[in-house]
């Protein structure tokens, strides 16, 4: 049997729209087992068939692609990232069935191969980089095939999630942008963008609060959360980093780990009655033969 346990992930960081992405320590977890026939348990009951499953689709996809007989597997999942909230939770699952294809046709892919088929069924490399790879990865676009950079986390940083009960999918979320930029508002976001590696390996979470000043998505997307500002001034106040997370609706803040300062963050929340979590960053997908 397979055991695949796939990270949580936070696209975006603020600057780098569809750029960057952050893996945490959030995660999902598969097993696939040779079987004579596809079933599946542990997901809710809507995803326990084969017309309405993102592990199985991801999984026949990559089989097809590569022209190999489809191999029936009994799927089990079990989750903690929260769905459809900004923290890459359908990554996590064509993360699973492209490299659980992978494993059962033979291991004839690269992991940038399967990196490749992943943003192809996924749209944005933001959220499966990390995923994949762990830590902080910048992904770029060279012909047909997407290379990622990964980046060292400064282990002094914790991470805090703040994820509201509403839903906001990435769909609508893109809805709501402009259709074109200034050259000043590139400028703002390129000027940032660039730096926020050497800020995440200092662990400098003053430069990454000044960083953290978006023109790409942040000023429209933070109406769809109602809270969004109330949220953003606790941080403020508190001298940490805010920013959504993915498309929303998760907030993330980042701050220097400080037991103290995190569970003074936590009780200012509770008011919102949000689910809240102090996180880690992670590395990428793990792959076990149990
Ligand atoms: N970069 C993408 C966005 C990630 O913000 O729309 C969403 O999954």
């Amino acid at each position: 049997m397979l055991r695949i346990k796939v990270p949580a992930t936070s696209a975006n960081l603020c600057v780098g729209f569809d750029v960057l992405g952050l893996a945490l320590s959030l995660f999902n977890e598969f097993t696939f087992e040779k079987s004579d026939e596809f079933s599946f348990y542990g997901f809710e009951d809507e995803f326990l068939t084969i017309d309405n499953n993102l592990v199985y689709d991801s999984y026949k996809y990559t089989f097809e692609k590569i022209g190999m007989k489809l191999v029936p597997v009994r799927i089990g999942f079990k989750g903690e990232i929260p769905v459809s909230r900004g923290l890459g939770s359908s990554s996590s699952l064509i993360v699973a069935g492209v490299f659980a294809a992978n494993y059962f046709m033979g291991k004839p892919l690269t992991k940038n191969q399967l990196f490749d088929i992943t943003v192809e069924l996924e749209g944005h490399p933001d959220n499966v980089a990390p995923a994949i790879y762990g830590s902080l990865v910048a992904s770029y676009k060279y012909e047909d095939n997407y290379y990622p950079n990964i980046y060292k986390v400064s282990k002094d940083l914790d991470f805090i999630t703040v994820t509201p009960p509403f839903h906001l999918s990435t769909h609508e979320a893109r809805k709501v942008l402009p259709e074109s930029l200034s050259y000043k508002e590139i400028v703002n976001n390129t000027s940032r963008i660039v730096n926020i590696p050497r800020a995440f390996e200092l662990g400098d979470v003053n430069m990454i609060r000044r960083l953290f000043i978006d023109s790409m998505h942040e000023p429209y997307r933070s109406k769809l959360i109602p809270t969004y500002n109330e949220i953003k001034e606790i941080c403020d106040k508190a001298k940490v980093a805010f920013a959504i997370s993915g498309s929303g609706s998760t907030m993330l803040i980042i701050l220097k780990k400080d037991q103290k300062k995190a569970t003074l963050i936590k009780n200012k929340l509770k008011k919102f009655n949000y689910d809240v979590k102090l996180l880690k960053v992670s590395s990428g997908v793990k792959l076990e033969e149990i």
